[in-house]
């Protein structure tokens, strides 16, 4: 996720990118960059870091009117393919510098037509995806930008944003979307690209949305709609009426609601890159992006480590592990890993796993296993932590920025990224078929328009937390990887609602738990292991006959429950191993509905860090 702006009008170009990038960091802060068409032609300046360095670079240049000009692009980067760095900023440029790009999304095809247009002798300078766009777009280029663009957009795949403008046409920006967020607004004065509605706000109301595939031209005092084909369209405005601060958030109230909303996007772009295109019975993963070779699958063991979400999303990853490849699996929290002088082979493979990549006890961890001499994968979403730089192997998570303190979409991705090494390994070690395989990548295609029905139906997580939010004792159960979703679940209701909030393996009930079972419990039963329904049914009865009350968590098309539950709330259907990543959006829903209603701010909950860099 990044953010881009673009400008043409009668005004300053800089100062108004540089405004509607400070609206857009939410969207990616690691790095930003502007170029300005001007008197000398296009002007490129672009800084690693925060916003407020390229502000500090270009200063000089803004006080003697070095970067004059009305019409310009810029951005703001969450680096994806390369490391933040100057180099890998946006905009990126052709190798004569004519021709500036920006861009938010991902280019799966990037490696193909890096290699084609090396190939064709153009030289590359950065490590990212984007790049690529330019050269394409230079390729086509005899004298119009619009057919240059239009030509380039069919070998692109993926998803994008792209602002575009040329040196020899300084009258108009092109841009274009497909499954990346573009809204062209209507200005008196000039008319403007953005990201996101907050950094057009300044200058107008009045926008456009673009549709997939759609390309806008923006001119000074005009903004012409084209389809793929070059048709022109008619577009509408809308009137926006959002407050700024509504605007930076989506129109959700929240950055927890909102991030929780993005996830059928982020699971999407965290799988898609992954698996190879092509007939279905013969598709495979796709692990090469990050080194990954069958060597790895002779490890003796797997040894997960994390804190938090992220060490809930390791508990699900070793029943993911032991399930599809029947490897033995360790999982522990990094601070008692570190601690504990655990035994550690160089046969072992370590999985580390951190949202930020900067959690002090998961770097002292990674640092323990490194010492072993066992090969170290890390999970994170941060290109360029300290994680990603010292590991051996890195898959990202490719969520974007988690602002919420609570974390969301980093866990579902988490998931998403253990699942395919998982089937990965089991593939390799001959634990699961072709044929095997082929089912679970078509069950994990399907996952992200799933998340998208289990979000559609909100509203009676919202009505059922209504009703229970005052409620100060909570139990979360479930069995297998309905456990490991248990205590991620109690663990967001907890962290922002501050209720009392417990998760237990419902086997254990009876020998603790149920002591503290009154009418004043709500117990959530999470149902999804088929095999196990009548233990958890028993289980549902024992605490009901204790006064409390039962939310189950099941499958849509079973009655298995109906019975015996006071609510519940179903799922799609997907494999039962593969439950977690949409059984736990009801409790993420759950959790926030609770925070709200309790007049407590769920992005900022008390005593919490999003990310803790100390011990
Ligand atoms: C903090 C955050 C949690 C997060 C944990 C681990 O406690 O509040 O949301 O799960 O740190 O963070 P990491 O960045 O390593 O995933």
């Amino acid at each position: 996720m990044c953010g881009i702006v673009g400008y043409i009008g009668s005004e300053e170009a800089a100062p108004i990118l540089l405004r509607g990038l400070q609206k857009l960091e939410y969207r990616g802060y690691d790095s930003a960059g502007i170029a300005v068409w001007g008197k000398t032609g296009l002007m490129v300046r672009k800084s690693k870091g925060a916003l407020k360095q390229l502000e500090e670079k270009i200063g000089p240049d803004l006080r003697d009117g070095a970067l004059a000009g009305t019409m310009g692009i810029g951005h703001t980067r969450w680096a994806t393919h390369g490391e933040p760095s100057d180099i890998n900023s946006h905009p990126h440029t052709d190798v004569s510098g004519k021709i500036a790009v920006v861009h938010n999304g991902i280019i799966e095809n990037h490696a193909r037509l890096r290699t084609w247009l090396k190939e064709q002798g153009f030289k590359f300078r950065s490590d990212t995806d984007t790049e690529v766009a330019a050269h394409l777009i230079d390729f086509y280029y005899k004298g119009d930008l619009l057919q240059a663009v239009m030509a380039a957009l069919k070998k692109l795949e993926g998803s994008y944003a792209l602002g575009i403008i040329c040196e020899a046409e300084p009258d108009r920006i092109i841009a274009v979307r497909k499954e990346s967020p573009l809204v062209v607004g209507a200005g008196r004065g000039g008319n403007l690209i953005a990201s996101d509605v907050p950094a057009l706000l300044e200058h107008t109301r009045e926008v456009y949305y673009l549709g997939d595939r759609e390309i806008a031209v923006l001119y000074r005092n005009r903004i012409d709609f084209y389809n793929e084909d070059g048709e022109a369209l008619s577009k509408k405005t809308s009137h926006v009426d959002w407050d700024a601060a509504a605007a930076e958030k989506g129109g959700y109230e929240h950055f927890m609601l909102k991030e929780i909303y993005e996830q059928p996007k982020a699971l999407t772009d965290t799988l898609r890159a992954r698996i190879s295109a092509g007939e279905q019975a013969a598709r495979i993963i796709n692990l090469e992006e990050i080194g990954f070779d069958s060597s790895w699958a002779a490890a003796r063991r797997v040894v997960i480590t994390a804190c938090g979400t992220a060490w809930h999303a390791g508990v699900i990853g070793k029943y993911a592990f032991e399930h599809f490849a029947r490897i033995p699996v360790a999982v522990d929290v990094a601070s008692e890993f570190r601690y504990r002088n655990p035994i550690l082979d160089p046969q072992d493979i370590f999985i580390i796993i951190s949202q930020s990549g900067e959690t002090a006890d998961t770097l002292a961890a990674m640092r323990l296993a490194r010492k072993t001499g066992g090969r170290i994968i890390a999970i994170t979403n941060v290109v360029g932590s300290t994680l990603a730089r010292e590991a051996d192997l890195v898959m990202y998570t490719w969520a974007g920025p988690e602002i919420a303190v609570a974390s969301t979409k980093a866990f579902t991705t988490q998931l998403m990224c253990l699942y395919l090494i998982a089937l990965q390994f089991g593939l390799l070690r001959k634990t699961i078929g072709p044929e095997e395989l082929a089912a679970a990548l078509r069950a994990l295609e399907k996952i992200p328009a799933q998340a998208e029905a289990v979000l559609a139906n909100q509203e009676k997580i919202q009505r059922f937390a209504s009703l229970q939010f005052n409620k100060n004792k909570a139990f979360f159960m479930g069995r297998l990887f309905d456990y490991a979703v248990s205590l991620e679940s109690a663990l967001k209701l907890k962290e922002i609602s501050y209720t009392h909030s417990e998760a237990f393996a419902a086997g254990e009930l009876k020998h603790g738990p149920i002591a503290l079972v009154d009418g004043s419990t709500l117990v959530t039963a999470i149902c999804t292991q088929e095999a196990l329904f009548d233990k958890m049914d028993s289980n549902i009865k024992e605490v009901k006959a204790r006064g409390a009350g039962a939310l189950v968590i099941t499958w849509e098309d079973t009655d298995y429950f109906n019975e015996t539950a006071d609510e519940i709330f179903r799922i799609p259907r997907t494999l039962d191993s593969l439950s977690p990543m949409l059984s736990v959006i009801p409790s993420q829903l759950y959790a926030y509905y609770c925070s709200v209603l309790r007049g407590l701010d769920p992005d900022k909950p008390r005593n919490l860090a999003k990310s803790v860099t100390v011990e």
